[in-house]
C-alpha cells in the first residue's frame, strides 16, 4: 500500500495555514484547541478528551485488536513578530508560529484523517496528543501524561518539522536527540561602599565576573570531549552608578547535557565554583538551579521499526541519523510512560537562504507535510510489528 497515496495534501496545507494565521501562545491555546475539535468532529467515533484548559487527546479505535499507539503534535506558537511576507501570515500581533508547531497540528490531523478511513482495518488504537505548551516550562506534556488518560499507551511517537534538511529527508537516532535543559540564578550579596573606598566593602561586581570567567571552564575542563554539554550565562547585572560598589549581583543562564550524569556533575561544580569564590572574597551567594525538561532518549527496538516501515511505506524517503540537538522538548514526559521516538521531517528549502526555529523569518517549505503525515500513520497501522524489534535495544 502506498500511504502517501492515502494523504490529503490540500486538507493538510489548509488546515496549517489556518493555524499559522491564528497563532496563540503556550497555556492560552483556546482557539487553535477548539480548531482542532472542530476538525476532528467531522471523524464520527473519535472521542475528545481534555486533560487540560488548552491542548487535548482524541481516541481512534481500530476494528481489530492490537496495541495502543501515542501520536503526538504540539500546538503552541512564540510571542515572535512575523516578518514573512505570507498570504496567510499571523493575524495575531506579536504571536507567530515560527517553530512549525502549526505544520505538525496539521500533520497529526492528517494522519488521523487517513487513519479514520483505515479503521477498520486498523489493529489496536490510536491516541492522538495535541499537545499545548511545549514553549514553556514545565510544559503541557506533564499535565496530559499526569491525567492518566496515556497510562496504557504501549510506544509514542512525536516528530518536529526540521529546516536544516530537505523535505523527502527524516532523521532520527537511538539514544539522546534532545537535551536536558536546565535554569540557574545565582545572586550574590556583598557589601556596598563608596567607589573610592573599596577596602570597606565587598565588590560584587568583582565577586560575578570571577564566577561568570570560572562558570566557563566547567565545559572545558570538568566535561569530557565525548559528552555534550552546554552551560550560557545570559544575564549578569551588577551596579548602576560610576561611583558605587554594589552590593548584589546577579547572574542568570542555562545548562543543557545529554546525561544525567553530566547534568549532575555541572550542578555540583557551579555550587563549588560559586560558594568557593564566595567565600575567598567574603561575600555569600544563593543559587537557585531549576531542572527543565529531561533530554528526549529515543528508545532502541523503536527506532529499528522507525527505520523499517519508513524504508518499507516511503520508498523515496532518506533517514539520516539525527545528531543530538541541545534545544529542550517536553515530548520526554511520555517516555516516562512507555518506549518513545522522536524524529525530524525535514522542511527545509531546495534553495537560498533560510532561517532556524524562532526567528521571526522562519518559513517551512510544505511539501515535507504530507511525508510527516504518512509517517505518523504508517508508526500506527504497522504497530502490532513494533515487539519485534524490542530485541534490538
Ligand atoms: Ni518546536
Amino acid at each position: 500500500m502506498d500511504i502517501l497515496k492515502l494523504v490529503d495534501t490540500q486538507k493538510i496545507i489548509g488546515w496549517r495555514r489556518h493555524l499559522h494565521m491564528h497563532p496563540e501562545v503556550s497555556f492560552k491555546e483556546f482557539e487553535t484547541t477548539e480548531y482542532i475539535a472542530q476538525q476532528i468532529a467531522k471523524y464520527p467515533g473519535v472521542e475528545v478528551f481534555r486533560p487540560a484548559k488548552t491542548g487535548l487527546v482524541a481516541v481512534l479505535k481500530g476494528g481489530k485488536p492490537g496495541k495502543t499507539i501515542g501520536l503526538r503534535a504540539d500546538i503552541d506558537a512564540l510571542p515572535i513578530t512575523e516578518e514573512v511576507d505570507l498570504p496567510f501570515a499571523s493575524k495575531n500581533p506579536g504571536v507567530m508560529h515560527a517553530c512549525g508547531h502549526d505544520c505538525h497540528t496539521a500533520m497529526l490531523l492528517g494522519a488521523l484523517d487517513v487513519l479514520h478511513r483505515q479503521k477498520d482495518e486498523l489493529k489496536g488504537t490510536v491516541k492522538f496528543i495535541f499537545q499545548h505548551a511545549e514553549e514553556h516550562p514545565p510544559g503541557g506534556a506533564l499535565e496530559i501524561v499526569n491525567s492518566g488518560l496515556l497510562d496504557d499507551v504501549e510506544a509514542f511517537y512525536g516528530s518536529h518539522v526540521f529546516v536544516d534538511a530537505p523535505p523527502g529527508e527524516v532523521r532520527a537516532a537511538v539514544g539522546p536527540v534532545t537535551a536536558n535543559a536546565d535554569v540557574f540564578a545565582i545572586n550574590i550579596q556583598g557589601v556596598g561602599t563608596h567607589a573610592a573606598l573599596p577596602e570597606k566593602g565587598i565588590d560584587t561586581l568583582l565577586v560575578g565576573t570571577e564566577i561568570v570567567r570560572a562558570l566557563h571552564t566547567i565545559i572545558a575542563r570538568n566535561v569530557s570531549a565525548f559528552d555534550n554539554a552546554v552551560l550560557t550565562i545570559g544575564t549578569f547585572k551588577a551596579g548602576n552608578a560610576h561611583n558605587i560598589i554594589p552590593d548584589t549581583a546577579e547572574i542568570l543562564g542555562t545548562v543543557r547535557t545529554t546525561t544525567q550524569e553530566v547534568r549532575e556533575a555541572i550542578v555540583k561544580r557551579i555550587n563549588d565554583i560559586v560558594n568557593g569564590i564566595c567565600a575567598a572574597y567574603g561575600a555569600t551567594a544563593e543559587i537557585d538551579y531549576t531542572y527543565g525538561y529531561d533530554a528526549v532518549n529515543n528508545h532502541g527496538g523503536l527506532c529499528d521499526y522507525f527505520a523499517h516501515i519508513v524504508t518499507a511505506a516511503l520508498p523515496h524517503v532518506t533517514i539520516e541519523k539525527l545528531e543530538p540537538m541541545m534545544g529542550g522538548e517536553d515530548f520526554s514526559a511520555y517516555s516516562k510512560i512507555a518506549p518513545a521516538l522522536f524524529a525530524t521531517i525535514g522542511v527545509g528549502p531546495k534553495e537560498g537562504e533560510f532561517f532556524q526555529a524562532h526567528h521571526p523569518k522562519f518559513c517551512v517549505d510544505e511539501d515535507g507535510l504530507p511525508i510527516g503525515t504518512a509517517i505518523y500513520a504508517a508508526f500506527a497501522l504497522h504497530a502490532e510489528q513494533i515487539g519485534s524489534f524490542e530485541k534490538a535495544n
